[in-house]
């Protein structure tokens, strides 16, 4: 069930190239019911839209944004330098043969006073910023706190359960 608080979080990527990745973080969000508004901005190709999206973020009901882009990385430092909501940074591996270390650290490297929560490259990291927006929201949401902790005992039962199988395997 999609909650009400469906404008709460944006996810912004750089490219549509980066959709296969921050699907899962999009389909994480959705699966603690909020249904993020996604947008495509370019701190280099669409400079200005981006920034007039980041300036208006907070006025249309946004809490938390979630920017996501590959090679040289500044979309997050662009949304916090142009807003004061939390800004979660993920970065993305575009190919380049760097494995998404230019992402990461043009991401993670912001100067003091405009930070960015930055997450690990790729999907891993796209999951946690959905988790970690959540984590955010659900301050003052006793509906997310709810939908958190059974989050986290899922993911314990998932792995006593592997662990159980893997013990009645190896004793075969
Ligand atoms: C970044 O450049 C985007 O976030 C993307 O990861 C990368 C490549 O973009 P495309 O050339 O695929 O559009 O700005």
């Amino acid at each position: 069930m999609v909650s009400e608080k469906k404008a709460s979080v944006a996810v912004v990527m750089g490219s549509d190239s980066d959709m296969e990745v921050m699907r899962s973080c999009i389909e994480q969000l959705e699966s603690f019911g909020i249904k993020p508004i996604v947008r495509i901005l370019s701190a280099h190709r669409t400079p200005h839209e981006a920034s007039e999206f980041a300036q208006k973020a907070a006025e249309n009901g946004i809490k938390v944004i979630i920017a996501a882009a590959g090679m040289a990385a500044h979309l997050a430092g662009a949304m916090a330098s142009h807003s004061n909501l939390p800004v979660i940074g993920v970065p993305l591996d575009a190919g380049t043969g760097l494995g998404g270390l230019d992402a990461l650290l043009s991401t993670v490297q912001m100067p003091p006073g405009v930070p960015v929560a930055t997450m690990a490259i790729g999907k891993a990291g796209a999951k946690n910023a959905s988790v970690f927006a959540v984590k955010i929201l659900a301050i003052n949401d006793d509906f997310l706190r709810e939908k958190l902790e059974k989050f986290k005992n899922d993911q314990k039962k998932r792995v006593l359960d592997r662990d159980s199988a893997m013990q009645n395997c190896t004793s075969l």
